[in-house]
């Protein structure tokens, strides 16, 4: 197994992007030409503020993690395409809406209720994940449901080893995650944009899948609130759609649970948002994507690439059923 060690304070080479190829880039999205689609959840309009700076010296260095097997080679995008390009409702439907408005977000100390069927039910105090010995590094392709994909490396902790202290039992089958419910602090919950809290779920057997982890950070420093502080899933073979943010709850159940999106549109968004360029969102193509920075676009992958590894959770599924 390779490891390499590095400095989590080094910006990668990745993240030193010149500032006039960067401005390109952003004046790109900005006109609307790049953006891949409007629509979402018919709520989205065309960006045309500029964006939200984002530095990381701005946020605390993690202890020096080692690099896992499981991440892409890929180039990853910059630490300022990654903190203000984002989607999180709570805080604007806008994607530089989080950047500007999540800072107040107060993520300590916070604590992660876990319950349901288990034997175990108890807490996580979030601010003791971040000095987990079990982090590590896991750099990730995400492909949002909108046809947009970034590279984006990670820091946290495999969601199996997390759940396995509370002891599931026998007939659990699904675990459900819950984000913050507090208007006050998240202002897009004054809006009815979403049913709140936002929710999400997983199969017991996808939520221990090896790749699926509980990140706590990006680029060797604490997670920045606008993706996600302090501690939100990564499930990379899915939409960006499935991995919940800021969570504080946890809960173990018999039964598939309830989601914030199949809920809200159940016709264009499932439980399982398997990452599936062979079947389109009832309003959009799900065959190509564009990865933020890049023009053009590229062909996507079955289950975002990571088909070697997850293709037989889904054995004998119908895959355009369980969409
Ligand atoms: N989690 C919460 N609580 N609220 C949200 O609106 N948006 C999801 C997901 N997690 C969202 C969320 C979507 S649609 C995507 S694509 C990813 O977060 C985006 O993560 P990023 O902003 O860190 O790239």
């Amino acid at each position: 197994m390779l490891i390499r060690f590095r400095d989590p304070a080094a910006p990668r080479p990745s993240e030193i992007t010149p500032e006039a190829t960067w401005l390109d880039r952003r004046r790109f999205l900005a006109s609307g030409a790049g953006l891949a689609l409007a629509g979402f959840a018919g709520t989205w309009g065309l960006a045309s503020r500029p964006a939200a700076a984002a530095a990381p010296e701005d946020f605390a260095p993690l202890p020096e993690v080692g690099r896992s097997p499981l991440s892409t080679d890929e180039e990853a995008n910059s630490f300022q395409e990654i903190a203000t390009y984002n989607n999180f409702y709570e805080f604007g439907t806008a994607k530089e809406d989080p950047a500007r408005y999540a800072r107040a977000l107060k993520t300590s100390p916070w604590t992660i209720q876990v319950d349901g069927a288990c034997a175990r039910p108890g807490t996580l105090d979030a601010d003791a994940l971040i000095t987990s010995p079990l982090l590590e590094e896991r750099i990730y392709r995400l492909r949002c449901v909108e046809a947009w994909s970034m590279v984006i490396p990670w820091v946290g902790i495999p969601l199996a080893k997390v759940l396995d202290r509370f002891e599931p039992l026998g007939d659990a089958r699904y675990v459900a995650f819950e984000t913050l419910h507090d208007p006050r602090q998240m202002p897009g919950q004054r809006s009815r944009v979403l049913d709140w809290p936002y929710r999400e779920g997983l199969r017991l057997d996808e939520a221990r899948h090896p790749l699926t982890i509980l990140a706590v950070g990006l680029y060797g420093r604490v997670m920045p609130n606008q993706n996600g502080a302090p501690a939100r899933l990564i499930v990379p073979w899915k939409y960006g759609f499935k991995s919940i943010k800021s969570i504080v709850r946890i809960t173990f159940t018999v039964d598939e649970p309830p989601t914030s999106w199949a809920v809200s549109a159940p016709r264009e968004y499932g439980f399982y948002a398997n990452v599936n360029p062979t079947v389109d969102h009832p309003r959009w193509s799900q065959a190509r994507e564009r990865r933020i920075g890049e023009w053009g676009r590229r062909d996507t992958l079955m289950f975002n690439g990571y088909a070697d590894q997850v293709t037989s959770l889904y054995a004998g599924m119908d895959l355009a059923r369980f969409y």
